[in-house]
């Protein structure tokens, strides 16, 4: 039978024969797969893993600071904390397409990585928190003609194969390959990561970016942070949190007019988006308690300078998708 205990013992053993004396490349995200894999490789082969956290500016409240620190005093694994932030968000001046800032915001992270992995290396391995569901899709890696050994060829197509530095392709590890999600959360959960991370709603690559409609700019951007971590706080303090699949907060590029004290306001409005969901793929507008988003109305409108109006969405998926761009 399966046990945590034992997978995680196997899984040392077997990433201590595969990488052998070799050093290994993690992008950390803070999320569950990526911190119970750190977690994995750095009792497997110690120094010789290199996690890189790269904090493109689209993160929450508190998360990078958080991370690190978490990382560093509670497990004592060194994180390489890369800050590029304003590349980031130079990269996104004036795009307001969907598409275009996930195609940006792809581009720069991968030229970060290298950056990273060319700073801190050279590397022969790249650790991955592929889960079992995305062997079965398998659309990120191929085999590599030479070795036949599974490669991240994401990292190769930017750069039209051939013309890649060696060192920048890599050999996969992959621990959590055979897991289901529930199953690597046993795992984060028996090896000593904290609940929070551990059942962390899901947060997308492009963080909060794709959160903003419209252009991303540093004002909205920490217009989206506060208002953002007034929903996590409203819906942790009601015990709401694990009844839902995800809840945030989106800053529209609008304004509107409203009024406080005896001051007239022109300000962004604020929606919040709660759902349920088994899967992500199909979701239903979670029904809110109204004195829970009576709270988070006020304290969002009070407390966050440049918000005057919170709007509920109210739409299921389909068609609504979960996120809005
Ligand atoms: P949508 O918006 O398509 O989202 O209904 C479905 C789920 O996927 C998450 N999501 C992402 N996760 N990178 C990610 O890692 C992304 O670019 C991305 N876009 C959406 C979303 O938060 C939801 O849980």
């Amino acid at each position: 039978t399966w046990t945590t205990a034992t997978f995680v013992e196997e899984s040392i053993q077997e990433i201590r024969v595969k990488v052998a004396k070799k050093r290994v490349l993690l992008a950390l995200s803070g999320g569950v797969d990526s911190s119970t894999l750190a977690f994995l490789l750095h009792k497997a082969i110690g120094d010789q893993l290199t996690c890189v956290f790269i904090d493109q500016g689209f993160m929450r409240k508190y998360e990078p600071e958080r991370l690190v620190k978490l990382f560093q005093e509670q497990f004592h694994i060194p994180v390489e904390h890369v800050s590029v932030r304003d590349r980031f968000l130079r990269a996104l001046t004036g795009i307001t397409d969907p598409e275009e800032k996930r195609r940006i915001i792809g581009h720069e992270f991968i030229h970060a990585f290298e950056e990273a992995s060319k700073e801190f290396g050279p590397f022969d391995y790249l650790a991955q928190g592929t889960l079992y569901p995305d062997v079965i899709e398998s659309a990120n890696t191929s085999i590599d003609p030479q070795t036949g050994e599974r490669v991240a060829v994401k990292i190769k197509s930017h750069h039209n194969v051939g013309g890649l530095p060696r060192d920048l392709i890599f050999k996969l590890v992959e621990p959590l390959q055979k897991l289901f999600k529930d199953e690597v959360r046993q795992v984060g959960r028996s090896v000593g990561l904290p609940e929070e991370i551990v059942n962390r709603h899901p947060f997308p690559g492009p963080g909060l970016a794709i959160r903003i409609i419209g252009e991303v700019t540093a004002e909205r951007l920490n217009i989206l942070r506060d208002a953002d971590l007034i929903v996590r706080q409203e819906i942790k303090h009601h015990g709401l949190y694990h009844d839902y699949w995800q809840a945030f907060a989106v800053l529209l590029p609008i304004r509107s007019v409203g009024v406080m004290g005896d001051q007239r306001t022109y300000a962004y409005p604020i929606v919040l988006r709660v759902v349920t969901s088994e899967d992500g793929m199909t979701a239903d507008w979670a029904r809110v308690p109204h004195h829970v988003l009576e709270v988070m109305s006020n304290r969002i409108v009070n407390e966050v300078k440049g918000v005057n109006r919170v709007l509920l969405d109210i739409t299921s998926k389909p068609p609504g998708t979960i996120e809005w761009e």
